[in-house]
């Protein structure tokens, strides 16, 4: 409930925003307003216990951060001295950091970690080498994603970052599947890692920035792989990746090294502080799934786009929870499929509805928004199979109007990725 305020603000205040100057002021004011006004809504409605805060909460406060309630937990969503759009544009040319110490971060210890989480992601971690990562999701029985996740495989631990709105029901499904392969002999354990923040780098000037306060040379680091890096005196666990598209590092420092690392990093005149409004339509012209919107437990990665997530030894094992499902439809497709799409005319919102050029529905809006970098409105959403193809015309219904879309590839700003 919090979490879908939150973007249904966003939504309004997106849409009386133009590309210039003044836009980029009013949008910001407007942005403030709004926000001020879901932040006391939410107080007031909220039966729910407190929001959590970051170990950085003070911090963001002290820097003009504007908190929001995010998945339980006070998050800025942009800080005063850049509007929403700023601080996307900065991110795409300098470099941004944003705390996502929300997020879930677990370790996996014991013997048989790598095959009972194989029972529960599609990814193939036997084969993914040491001090790798990747993308994966949570299946359910029936194939529906319980989370997506970013799997990272160390020598003796598996380390593992979900989503905060997710973070309870991730630690009940795990435990409970824990319990039941313990019962059959298993060794595996679980540990939720609550004594680390987590900072995410991220944007072409991240690198140069991140290799000045550390000794080791950064250069072979590639994408999607993690190392030990001492940065400035703090051990941290650093990930080659993000979710903007862009060049950058995933940082894992001790809570009580935190805001000392930040201000080390914000130093640099090309480093900014972004939050979660930039966040989302970097995620966005990058072409990334935001869950709760664009995947839940009623989509399977096949008709998610997510195919490629599924390892090719598990296709042919097929003993994930909920293969039964998935594997077939890789094969004998599905009903319908994420697309990405550009919108004519005034942007277009999750919800939004989608028709094709018979005026049949066809589908739904799962995310969507005005791209910064592009200057068009763009979007992701469901379709039925067969309207997913590149070059598509379709029609999405913006306040009671049909306006003309057309299905594009995806990402929609080129990914930049150490590779
Ligand atoms: C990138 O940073 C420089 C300062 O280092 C600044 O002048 C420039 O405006 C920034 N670019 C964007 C798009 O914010």
């Amino acid at each position: 409930m919090v979490k879908f305020s939150f973007f249904i603000i966003m939504s309004c205040a997106f849409s009386k925003f133009k590309y210039s100057a003044l836009g980029v002021r009013l949008y910001s004011n407007k942005v403030l307003g709004l926000f001020s006004t879901t932040h006391k809504r939410n107080y007031a409605v909220s039966t729910e216990e407190p929001l959590k805060k970051t170990p950085l909460y003070d911090f963001h406060v002290e820097n003009g951060g504007k908190m929001v309630p995010f998945a339980g937990w006070s998050m800025p969503v942009q800080y005063s001295s850049l509007g929403v759009l700023a601080s996307h544009l900065h991110t795409r040319e300098n470099a941004s950091l944003f705390d996502v110490s929300h997020m879930l971060q677990m370790r996996l210890t014991g013997r048989d970690r790598v095959s009972f989480l194989e029972k529960l992601v599609v990814a193939d971690l036997e084969e993914l080498p040491v001090d790798n990562s990747i993308l994966s999701v949570f299946t359910n029985e029936n194939g529906g994603i319980i989370d997506d996740t970013v799997i990272c495989k160390h020598n003796d631990h598996i380390h593992i970052v979900s989503n905060a709105a997710c973070a309870d029901k991730d630690t009940t499904h795990i435990r409970k599947e824990i319990n039941k392969f313990q019962q059959r002999g298993g060794d595996v354990n679980l540990k939720i890692i609550d004594d680390h923040a987590l900072l995410a780098l991220q944007g072409p000037k991240a690198a140069s920035v991140l290799q000045e306060l550390c000794d080791k040379d950064l250069s072979d680091f590639m994408f999607m792989t993690a190392r030990h890096l001492n940065i400035k005196g703090f051990d941290c666990h650093v990930t080659r990746s993000g979710y903007t598209g862009e060049d950058g590092f995933e940082i894992g420092v001790p809570s009580p090294a935190s805001v000392h690392l930040a201000n080390l990093l914000l130093k640099y005149p090309s480093v900014q502080l972004a939050g979660l409004g930039a966040r989302d339509s970097l995620r966005l012209e990058a072409g990334l799934c935001l869950y709760g919107h664009d995947l839940d437990e009623t989509t399977t990665p096949v008709e998610a786009g997510l195919t490629w997530t599924i390892g090719k030894r598990r296709r042919k094992e097929s003993d994930f929870l909920g293969a039964e499902h998935v594997i077939p439809q890789i094969k004998g497709g599905v009903m319908r499929r994420r697309i990405g799409f550009i919108v004519e005319g005034a942007p277009a919102r999750e919800n939004a509805e989608i028709y094709n050029n018979k005026d049949e529905l066809i589908g739904k809006v799962t995310s969507g928004g005005p791209s910064p970098s592009l200057q068009k409105n763009i979007a992701m959403g469901y379709v039925k199979s067969g309207y997913h193809k590149l070059s598509t015309e379709l029609q999405v219904k913006v306040r009671n109007r049909m306006q003309k879309a057309q299905v594009v590839k995806m990402p929609f700003v080129p990914t930049r990725y150490y590779k």
